[in-house]
């Protein structure tokens, strides 16, 4: 199968980046060096949305993508009272940070319905989801209008299941990733299998062009990755500290930091497996926390915007791969061409 990845001039696509990184001018910045420019559709309202699409294509007239949460909203009965114990454990340092936790908002809040169609209506080059496998249906809508759809997947089980929508491309995520684990199971442990790995067992299995990620901050890894059969690598932490992207402050001071010096897999910023640097939130809060995504995001948001206003590097969550002390403050452009060498 083809996909528009083939016909790239460099083969890198600039990894979606929800919570306000994955701007406009990001996303633009990475097609126009040749690479796939990727939105971020996670957390934004539909009208936020659709005004990242609009903006992109004014900036650029290359081709990007969008990336959409499929929603898995954790069962109420089930999780109720953890979160609540938890929110009550939040209380005292929300206290001192002059906020009050977040309350939890059962169901899907993240407006699914409402992105479908704005993607069918807007018709980006490409739109991936994460966290799940889209509908068949879905699928069939966003390809009869000209979109091609990648899925993200974390192991072979997961991949075999995404073969059933038959998606133009599989986005192989592995343990090294920064942010979010893509398992489509919130609640499961998700595969400790780094890219290399994925694309060892996942490639003979199947004949769509596979997109590998994790831990890609070199020329090296980029060669490794094609090498081993992937046709385009998906970079996050590459760019965290690109000029255009929209990292906060308090952020880029934290992979700056010396003193933090290990990246761990937590869930204790969101109730989802996450790749991050090590703080004292994680300290905290590790192993207290019911696997209920996106409630628990919903509790500690409140928080972890005081902290990252405050400029407190152990209050906030510091997304980072396992190349996070390659990443480089310079134009995305710049990045991106250096990375594909
Ligand atoms: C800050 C941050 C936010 C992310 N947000 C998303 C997202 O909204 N959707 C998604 O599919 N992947 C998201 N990812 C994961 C990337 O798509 C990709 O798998 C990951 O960045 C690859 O690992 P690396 O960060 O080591 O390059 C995010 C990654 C980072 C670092």
């Amino acid at each position: 199968m083809t996909s528009l990845l083939t016909a790239l001039d460099l083969p890198i696509v600039g990894a979606p980046m929800a919570g306000g990184i994955s701007t406009p001018l990001l996303a633009a910045a990475v097609s126009d060096a040749g690479g796939l420019g990727m939105l971020a559709a996670g957390y934004r309202t539909p009208e936020q949305l659709a005004a990242d699409l609009v903006h992109t294509r004014d900036l650029t007239q290359r081709p990007f993508g969008v990336n959409l949460f499929i929603p898995r909203p954790p069962a109420r009965a089930r999780h109720e009272a953890a979160v609540s114990d938890f929110r009550d454990r939040l209380i005292p340092e929300a206290q001192a940070l002059g906020v009050a936790p977040g309350h939890p908002s059962w169901g899907d809040t993240d407006h699914w319905a409402d992105k479908v169609l704005l993607v069918e209506t807007l018709r980006p080059a490409v739109v991936s989801c994460t966290f799940g496998v889209p509908p068949a249906h879905v699928v069939g809508r966003w390809r009869a209008a000209g979109i091609e759809v990648h899925v993200t997947v974390t192991s072979l089980a997961e991949a075999r299941d995404a073969l059933a929508v038959q998606p133009d491309v599989l986005v192989l995520q592995g343990h090294e990733a920064g942010a979010h684990r893509a398992t489509h199971d919130p609640e499961a442990e998700p595969e400790v299998i780094d890219h290399l790995g994925l694309l060892e067992v996942v490639a003979p299995e199947v004949d769509v062009p596979l997109v590998a990620a994790g831990g890609i901050t070199t020329a090296g890894d980029v060669r490794r990755a094609l090498d081993a059969g992937a046709a385009a690598v998906q970079v996050g932490t590459a760019l965290l500290l690109a000029t255009e992207a929209g990292t906060s402050q308090t952020h880029r001071a934290a992979l700056r930091d010396p003193s933090l010096t290990e990246r761990v897999t937590t869930r204790a910023f969101t109730g989802r497996t996450a790749g991050a640097v090590r703080n004292a939130f994680v300290d905290r809060h590790e192993g207290h926390v019911p696997p209920a995504f996106p409630v628990v995001d919903q509790l500690t948001k409140p928080l972890r915007r005081a902290a990252a206003d405050a400029g407190d590097v152990h209050g906030i969550h510091i997304w980072a791969g396992s190349g996070w002390r390659a990443a480089q403050e310079r134009p995305a452009g710049e990045i991106v061409r250096e990375l594909a060498g």
